[in-house]
């Protein structure tokens, strides 16, 4: 035998020069059909439970699926038990449709037909395997053999839903198993003859479920064997197009939309991708990709959280970190550049008033998946000045002015430097009011006033101050006059000898937490030497947080924090 990569084949796409699926857009959601119950438990170390196979199914149902294939009742003991279970105790929606998969084999299709006795809604999966590899390997059967067995499965099918008459609503589903590695003129020769067999029309379309049951190359190349497919098959209005795509190449997202684009109508996935092997599609991804293209996904994923601990806690797998939308750090940018667009971002949908989403990096708006108490943004040695601004912008309420970002970002740098790990929003926050928020010493005001004059023929008041300034145990009384509040307090600061600084700029807004509103003013000084600082003061009352902003900044650089 051949050795490392030279003993593998390469796989030969089929032709189809006039491929039309490159120039398709996905307009709408398909038809979903969770197969967690089935491909997903199967795959597992230890599968599931009947009583957690119900609450799996509940989820399911509370996501909003209307098709869920729960088992395959003719092969697993569980498996019956769990489907009379949810027939027997009426835990179906009537708008839900379940799923039983089976061989194409007799004895198994009949007790299918006895596991679902009673259930509403139907739709029975027969499947047998195709591929050339299959054929020739597993079964040894040439085309004819297998195109036999499908057919022999389709008649009994048909002829056992024929004899049901308790009012179950069947529909049929046939999977040419092995389809990504079948030749596709095949595959359209034995789902035509199935057709056949089922009497499928218009009106009473079979299911024909397109397995990318093993990727065995790039998308593109499904892609083209859906369409082929698609193009090629007699009486394709009696057929709705699935695809079941496997995740073999790490491509089960991208070979699944881009088969949509080629005319798939359903697809079969599971939540977070599990299933056999690398796994089945992961139906969240291609749902959310769906949302973040203004399309309706038609599942709910709101509340992703509580989705992804339910479906760790019963299968036991977990979902990796960096895992699209679930992942506990999809929302996470460590990087400064990052932080900054996303900060900008946010800043500019605020002060423009955005009705769409606008925020670099973010393709989703984390709060329409749940998420949005999440720090989206950590604060380590890597992060830049805006994200410690966005930190105190987005979980305190603070909007920092840009000017001061660069100072603040410097102190948690400092600090991150420091400890040598990354800092909590909490930590964030004391750093700020330890460094910059209403600073008092040696510097504070025991007493303070303002009032206003108003002067005869002028339409501009004059604004007066008179306070006490506590200063290095001493008390001095102030008092002056200005064309302002800020005006008017430095005026007053010459009564205590403060000469050395200048006022450079100043920002405010309101600041509410509970049923408290607060002013906080962001006071940027200029130092003897010309270094710009800032310091920020609250107090309910503008004028007042401006006064202590502006001994916030005066005490910052008195105690050498500058
Ligand atoms: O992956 C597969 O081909 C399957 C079929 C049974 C549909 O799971
Ligand atoms: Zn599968």
């Amino acid at each position: 035998m051949k050795t490392g990569y030279e003993k593998y084949v390469p796989f030969t796409p089929i032709a189809l020069p006039d491929r039309t699926w490159p120039d398709q857009h996905i307009t709408q959601a398909p038809v979903w059909c969770s197969v967690d119950l089935r491909d997903g438990n199967q795959a597992l170390v230890n599968p599931m439970s009947v009583r957690e196979k119900i609450e799996f199914f509940k989820l399911l149902v509370d996501i909003g699926f209307k098709e869920i294939e729960v088992g395959f009742p003719s092969a697993s003991e569980t498996e019956y038990e769990f489907l009379r279970a949810l027939i027997d105790q009426d835990l179906i929606p009537d708008d839900v449709t379940i799923q039983v998969l089976v061989q194409a084999r007799e004895h198994l299709i009949r007790k299918t037909f006895e596991a679902v006795h009673g259930a509403k809604n139907v739709i029975v999966h027969f499947y047998n395997s195709t591929s050339e590899l299959q054929r020739r390997v597993v079964f040894r059967k040439d085309m004819q053999g297998i195109i036999d067995i499908a057919v022999s499965g389709a008649k009994l099918v048909r002829e056992l839903t024929e004899a049901d008459h308790s009012g179950t609503n069947f529909r049929y589903e046939y999977s040419p198993e092995s389809f990504s590695g079948t030749e596709t003129d095949f595959a359209v020769q034995i789902c035509a003859a199935v057709m056949d067999a089922l009497g499928s029309t218009k009106e009473n379309p079979v299911i024909l479920n397109l397995p990318n049951t093993v990727e065995l190359n790039t998308c593109n190349t499904f892609a083209d064997q859906v369409e082929y497919f698609i193009r090629h098959l007699p009486n394709r209005d009696a057929a709705i197009i699935s695809v079941h795509p496997h995740n073999d190449r790490g491509t089960g997202t991208a070979c699944t939309e881009l088969s949509m684009m080629a005319g798939a109508e359903r697809v079969e996935g599971t939540l977070f991708g599990n299933g056999e092997r690398t796994g089945n599609l992961d139906i969240v991804n291609v749902a959310l990709n769906l949302y973040t293209q203004g399309i309706d996904p038609k599942l709910d994923f709101s509340r992703i959280d509580r989705i992804r601990e339910v479906y760790e806690r019963l299968t036991d797998m977990r979902v990796p970190e960096r895992w699209p939308y679930a992942g506990k750090l999809a929302f996470t940018a460590f990087s400064g550049s990052h932080q900054d667009a996303i900060n900008k971002g946010h800043e500019y949908m605020r002060e423009h008033h955005s009705e769409t989403w606008e925020i670099p990096y973010l393709t989703i708006d984390p709060a329409d998946i749940g998420r949005e108490y999440e720090p989206i943004i950590r604060i380590n040695s890597q992060s830049g000045k805006g994200g410690a601004a966005f930190v105190m912008d987005h979980d305190f309420g603070y909007h920092l002015p840009k000017a001061m970002h660069p100072e603040f970002g410097a102190v948690v740098q400092k600090e991150c430097d420091r400890t040598g790990r990354e800092l909590k929003a909490d930590e964030v926050f004391a750093l700020f009011q330890r460094e910059f928020l209403n600073i008092s010493k040696p510097y504070a005001l025991s007493r303070a006033k303002f009032y206003e004059e108003a002067v005869a023929g002028s339409a501009a008041n004059i604004t007066h101050f008179s306070g006490v300034l506590s200063a290095h145990d001493q008390f001095i009384q102030l008092e002056a006059r200005g064309n302002g509040p800020i005006d008017a307090f430095f005026n007053a600061l010459k009564d205590a000898n403060i000469t050395d600084y200048a006022f450079v700029s100043y920002s405010e807004h309101a600041i509410s937490s509970g049923s408290d509103s607060q002013a906080v003013a962001y006071i940027q000084l200029k130092g003897p030497g010309g270094q710009h600082f800032y310091g920020v003061g609250t107090e309910h009352n503008i004028n007042f947080a401006s006064v202590k902003g502006i001994l916030s900044a005066i005490n910052r650089f008195e105690s050498g924090m500058v």
